[in-house]
């Protein structure tokens, strides 16, 4: 019989190291503080939260696979599907509403071909609808893999963006 090849895990030395600084933040016996940083640190490396990946984290921070499920899934931030290389996530709360933020959300999703929760054929961006982005003010606003604000985004700025994206994405 032959044996059953191993998976290989998925937290590199890198992701460890960094899930590492996160825990000396909290008490030994708190491991479970670090989860959201744990989490993101993965996406990071991974691009999305892979059942493998929950129950590695998991047991990585001696919680229950249920437990790391749940905040995968209740945080917006976090990915459970594979999506595309750039997450592009508007804000369409009413005070971005009020503010042209739906105007910039269409011009997005006719621009792309896609509605929120689709990824663009050739796997670049997944158009995201997203809860208030904390800079109402600067509408319309957009957040890039959940790292990069983009602010004022009318029609000729959602342009170069997508452009820009488009370009470093080759
Ligand atoms: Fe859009 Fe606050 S409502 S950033």
């Amino acid at each position: 019989m032959s044996a059953v090849p191993e998976t290989p895990p998925l937290l590199s030395d890198a992701a460890r190291s960094r899930i590492e600084r996160e825990l000396a933040k909290y008490p030994p016996e708190q491991r479970q503080s670090a989860v959201m940083s744990a989490l993101a640190i993965v996406q990071d490396e991974t691009g999305w939260i892979s059942p493998q990946v929950i129950d590695e984290v998991a047991a990585y921070l001696g919680m229950p696979p249920i437990a790391v499920h749940e905040v995968a899934t209740f945080y917006g931030m976090y990915n459970t599907r594979p999506i595309g290389k750039y997450r592009i996530s508007v804000c369409t709360c009413l005070p971005c509403e009020l503010r042209e933020g739906g105007k910039a959300a269409a011009y997005l999703k006719e621009k792309l071909g896609v509605e929120f929760g689709e990824t663009t054929a050739d796997g670049l961006f997944t158009l995201k609808e997203s809860e208030c982005l904390g800079s109402c003010g600067d509408a319309p606003v957009l957040l890039v893999n959940n790292k990069r604000m983009c602010s004022f985004m009318d029609n000729a700025r959602l342009d170069a963006l997508i452009a820009e994206l488009k370009e470093a994405g080759r």
